[in-house]
This record gives C-alpha cells, sequence and structure tokens, in this order.
C-alpha cells in the first residue's frame, strides 16, 4: 500500500493526489483520503484506480491544509469502498491509513465490539480507529502511544485526530515511511517518488519511531518516547526520472534504460586494472574460512536473480549455495548456522517476505549481506552490508532494469569473493569485467529485435499455454522469462529444464502450445538441440533465443532471435530482454494494463 499526508499552508488535497498517483506502484484497488475541513475530518474513498477517487473528488471537493491519503492492495477485506483506506468516521476524532498487518486485530476487534463499537468494514486496520477512540484520553500523542501498546504486527500508521487539527503522528513498524521537509509544511509518505517534486530533504523513519508532524516542526521520539533528533537525507535522483520519459509505458522505458543501469552499476565496483572492487564490504581474503554455506533468499523475479547467481558463486567461488523461496524459508526450520553467508536480494529492499528470512537467518547466526536497489531501505539497514544495484527508480510493477543490474552485481560479487578466496584466476576476472564494461552496447543491439518481439508477440496473443525451456543458467533465465509473461500478459506460461520435459511435461506439447527455448550454454547446447527436436516433432511452434554466430540452433527451431557471442555467464543478461520485450507486447496487445497488472503490487509489504 501507499500512504501520504501533508501538513502545511497550501491544498492538501493537491499533494496528497498526486503524492499518490506516484505511490500507485505500491497497489491500485482502492484509494482514499481524508482532510480536515470546517472543523472536521471529511473523508473520501472509492474502489478502483486513483482515476474513480479523482472522479468523486471532482464532485465533493475537500479543501484543507492537513491530510492523509493511501492507495491501497488489499489483504484483509476485498477491494470496495468501505475497506478502503483512511479508516475512523463521524463518530470518531480519529482517523488513520496503514500500510502492513495488525495481527491481533481479531481479538482486539472482538474486545471492542463488546464494548459497542460499530465496524464497517472487513479490515483489520479500522480496529486501530477504534482503539484511538477506546483509549481517548484528550492528548492525541499519549492516545496514539497507548494504541501502539495495544497492537501487534506490521505497520506504518499515519493518525489525525479533529481535536487537534494541526497536527499528524506517524510511526512504523517493518514497513517504510519517510517524512519530507518542507519550508512551512511537511510531507508524509510510504515512498520517496511521493514528495521529491516537493522536497528533497527527507527522514527515514526507523523501527518504532514516532514522529509529531506539524507545518513548522517535526519532533521525533524513540521506542522509549525520548525525544530524540535525526539526520535529514538528500535525495539526489530526478523527479523526472521517475516519470515516463516520453515512452507509452514505464516498463518499456525500463526496458531501455537497462544499458545506463547496467553501466552505472558495473562501473562503480571495478578497479582501473579490471579486478572488482566492493572495498566497502570491509571483508578480507580470510573472512570466508567460516563460512561453509551460501544462502540466497529473495521473491519473485529476485529469487530468480538468486538462481542464477547459484551458478556464478558455485562456479568463481567454490562454496555451495541454496537458493530459497524467502516466504518458505523461514517456516522450513532452516539449517542456518553462523558459518552460513545469506544473500538476500530485493529490489524494493521493503519486501516482506524477504526482510522476515533475512531476520530469521541472523536470528540463526548467519552473517548477511543485501543486494538491493534501495538506499537506506529496510532490508538494506537490517544487513550487516549492502550493495546496491545502480537502477534507479523502477515503477513498473513487472521487474526488468533492476533483475538485470541484480545479475551484474551478483556476478560481480561472486568474481569478488572468487578474487578474495583465489578461486578464481585474475586473468579470468578481467576477461569477464571486460565484458561486463562492454554489455551495454551489446544490450542496445539486442533492443534492436524489439519490433521483431513486436510481430512475434502478435502470434502469442491468442495462446493458453506458452513453454520456457533451457538448460543449466538458460533455465534459470527461461523462469523468469515465464514469470515476466504470466505478470503482464495474464498467459499461463511455464519454465521447464528442457532435459525434464520428456519425464512428464511433454504430455502437454501440441501444435497450440508455443515455446520458447533459450540455448546459450555452450557446454550442454547438443543436448538443448535434441530437446527442441522434441517439442518440434510434437507440432510445437520453437523461437529460440541463441547466440548470432549459433549456425546449428535455426535447423531445430521456428525462428530464431539472436543476440551477440558473449561468455555463456554473461548470456543470461542479453538473453532475458528479448523475453522482456515479448512480455510487454503480450501485454499491450491483449489490452492488458502493463505497468499496473491485475491483483499485483510492486512492493508488498505484507508477508
Ligand atoms: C513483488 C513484485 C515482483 C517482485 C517481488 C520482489 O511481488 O510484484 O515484481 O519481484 O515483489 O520484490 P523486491 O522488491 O523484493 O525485489
Amino acid at each position: 500500500c501507499g500512504i501520504v499526508g501533508y501538513v502545511g499552508s497550501g491544498e492538501a488535497s493537491e499533494f496528497l493526489i498526486d503524492g499518490l498517483r506516484r505511490l500507485e506502484y505500491r497497489g491500485y484497488d482502492s484509494a482514499g483520503i481524508a482532510v480536515y475541513e470546517n472543523g472536521k475530518i471529511q473523508i473520501e474513498k472509492k474502489k478502483g484506480g486513483l482515476a474513480n477517487l479523482e472522479a468523486v473528488l471532482k464532485e465533493h471537493p475537500l479543501h484543507g491544509h492537513i491530510g492523509i491519503g493511501h492507495t491501497r492492495w488489499a489483504t484483509h477485506g476485498k477491494p470496495s469502498d468501505v475497506n478502503a483506506h483512511p479508516h475512523g468516521d463521524c463518530h470518531n476524532h480519529f482517523v488513520i491509513v496503514h500500510n502492513g498487518i495488525i495481527e491481533n486485530y481479531m481479538t482486539l476487534k472482538k474486545e471492542l465490539i463488546e464494548k459497542g463499537h460499530v465496524f464497517k468494514s472487513e479490515t483489520d486496520t479500522e480496529v486501530v480507529a477504534h482503539l484511538a477512540e477506546e483509549l481517548d484520553d484528550g492528548n492525541f500523542l499519549s492516545t496514539v502511544r497507548k494504541v501502539l501498546a495495544k497492537i501487534e504486527g506490521s505497520y506504518s500508521l499515519v493518525f489525525m485526530d479533529d481535536s487537534d487539527p494541526d497536527t499528524i503522528i506517524c510511526t512504523k513498524k517493518d514497513n517504510p515511511l519517510i517524512i519530507g521537509l518542507g519550508k512551512g509544511e511537511n510531507f508524509i509518505a510510504s515512498d520517496i517518488p511521493a514528495v521529491i517534486n516537493r522536497t528533497r530533504q527527507i527522514y527515514i523513519m526507523n523501527d518504532y519511531e514516532l514522529a509529531v508532524v506539524k507545518k513548522d516542526s517535526i519532533t521525533f521520539y524513540d521506542h522509549d518516547d525520548k525525544e530524540i533528533t535525526k539526520e535529514i537525507h538528500e535525495v539526489t535522483w530526478s523527479a523526472e526520472a521517475a516519470e515516463k520519459g516520453g515512452y507509452p509505458h514505464f516498463m518499456l522505458k525500463e526496458i531501455y534504460e537497462q544499458p545506463k543501469a547496467i553501466h552505472d552499476t558495473v562501473q562503480i565496483y571495478l578497479n582501473k586494472d579490471g579486478s572488482v572492487n566492493f572495498k566497502d564490504l570491509g571483508w578480507t581474503e580470510d573472512c570466508f574460512d567460516d563460512i561453509d554455506h551460501i544462502l540466497i533468499t529473495a521473491c519473485g523475479t529476485a529469487y530468480h536473480a538468486g538462481l542464477v547467481a547459484k551458478h556464478y558463486i558455485e562456479r568463481f567461488v567454490r562454496i555451495p549455495v541454496s537458493v530459497e523461496i524467502a516466504s518458505e524459508y523461514r517456516y522450513s526450520n532452516p539449517l542456518t548456522t553462523s558459518k552460513t553467508l545469506c544473500i538476500v536480494v530485493s529490489q524494493s529492499g521493503e519486501t516482506i517476505d524477504t526482510l522476515a528470512a533475512l531476520k530469521e537467518a541472523k536470528r540463526l547466526g548467519a552473517k548477511s549481506l543485501a543486494v538491493t536497489n534501495s538506499i537506506s531501505s529496510s532490508i538494506a539497514r537490517e544487513s550487516d552490508n549492502v550493495i546496491y544495484t545502480m537502477a534507479g527508480p523502477e515503477i513498473a510493477v513487472a521487474s526488468t532494469k533492476a533483475y538485470t543490474t541484480q545479475l551484474v552485481a551478483l556476478l560481480l560479487l561472486a568474481l569478488y569473493m572468487g578474487q578474495l578466496r583465489k578461486t578464481v584466476k585474475p586473468e579470468l576476472v578481467k576477461e569477464i569485467t571486460d565484458a561486463l564494461k562492454d554489455l551495454p552496447k551489446q544490450i542496445e543491439k539486442v533492443l534492436k529485435e524489439n519490433d521483431y518481439m513486436a510481430e512475434v508477440a502478435e502470434r502469442l496473443i491468442k495462446a493458453h499455454d506458452i513453454f520456457y525451456l533451457g538448460r543449466s543458467i538458460d533455465y534459470a533465465i527461461a523462469m523468469e522469462g515465464a514469470l515476466k509473461l504470466k505478470e503482464v500478459s495474464y498467459i499461463h506460461a511455464e519454465a521447464y529444464a528442457a532435459g525434464e520435459l520428456k519425464h512428464g511435461t511433454l504430455a502437454l506439447i501440441t501444435e497450440d502450445t508455443p515455446v520458447i527455448a533459450v540455448a546459450t550454454q555452450d557446454n550442454v547446447s547438443s543436448k538443448m538441440y535434441s530437446n527442441i527436436e522434441e517439442v518440434r516433432a510434437r507440432g510445437a511452434e520453437v523461437l529460440g533465443i541463441g547466440y548470432e554466430d549459433d549456425a546449428e540452433i535455426g535447423k531445430y527451431t521456428t525462428e530464431t532471435v539472436r543476440i551477440p557471442r558473449v561468455d555463456p555467464f554473461i548470456a543470461p543478461i542479453l538473453s532475458v530482454i528479448p523475453m522482456q520485450l515479448l512480455a510487454y507486447y503480450t501485454s499491450i496487445k491483449r489490452g492488458n494494463n502493463v505497468d499496473k497488472p491485475r491483483n499485483l503490487a510492486k512492493s508488498v509489504t505484507v508477508e
């Protein structure tokens, strides 16, 4: 979910709506705002995208100088007008917006109902508004503290109280929250893009901190209610960077930003001699002597980056790697010990499943390292060490440039660890880092396949099922290709290890099942060709993805999209690009909202 708040002298609803628009990628099944107007907090909220709320506000504008807003990604209770935030009503002083889950809401709700409270929504959030009413002692701050003492779970919470109409109080636990510092006005948001066109000075809230925000002041308190001072962060990226920049959709823009994103990520971690340098990690030659296992844990696309990284790390570092889906890891009675290095991968740095897995690995004694795109995110702050990908803001729900920069960062990391452990020769490191420096150019070449992929997409739009095949690293890439297609086109796609197909799934292949076959791993290419023949023999049309100088592959496929000849470790970063384009075009040709696919959110901060 996305949260915004405003207190100042300007029109609150203007910032709230603008901020929510910039946060819509955090959820978009309903939206609402509350503004203090004529001695009362007035709420307008509506199911569906922000446009629905805007239509309501056109009819009933809300005028005032203080307000809060929310864009929702449903967890408890279906998307509907009543379940939309803000919560609180005309019998209630308090109005709130919430991101996260109140885990003990059932118990609290039962108690409150017994005391005569009448609930309107099915949400866990509404209990917070009623609880505030129940515990109201006439002092806004102390009432909020009493509420916080009662609730369990994860939250960013923003409160308004109509008996204290100059003040917003906000706090967080396991969910992001920032405060933008203005002149005579202050802004609250769950994420930086919401505020950057109003201020570049922000405070990042830590768990359990509480802020009392007025137009001319912000007072922070720690967990023990002690007043604290916090450091101001200066945001350096531009507001335009978060906009579409001439492309019809963020997803396409972000696909095209990959040369730059990769260039930026590669160049900060290289020495002049071509060796890799993550000097900020403070690692030494002997720091892996105590590590006997590397655990990579993540969700969605970041998990797929982890699957590729397993190949990288095992090859260059020679330490066994396991890759776990973050939401599974925590409940698997894991064999993590103090000899484990846990690497978490997360674009947003806020995915709660990944954060929870990281905390669990740390509890079991693991050392930790985050690979993330978000500076000062919860995951970055929770990890012992951090490596940043330099993808810039990624807005489309389906991840593209964040994924390829993750692959680059993880490959560099594997080389760096290998360098330290002397499990990889310096000449090989140089060969690969030279190739990485060249990679942006190679990506430009692959992006020229744009029109061709649009044409292929035309033929896929009627398919019910599409198979993605690959072996070795190409299998991990096939998984990402299939996920991309599913997310944005809503066509069922399945990735399969090509050699495994004959052990069951081949039964599903007919002439109506298009197949995408990735063949960039030289050590298994002849086997891959046989697997392509197997599906062709069952009538399937096959789009191959292979090197430009591979004279063989075209003999087996129906058609082939080519990538430049590169090291097989780098090939995945190229071969995924035609698949991203294919997913994009299939989606728009089917009339879908490609940047905001149904049921999905960019950053999922609930478990
Ligand atoms: C959500 C998004 C996915 C993303 C996953 C992990 O489910 O829809 O696109 O891959 O979260 O996100 P993260 O920010 O942790 O990389």
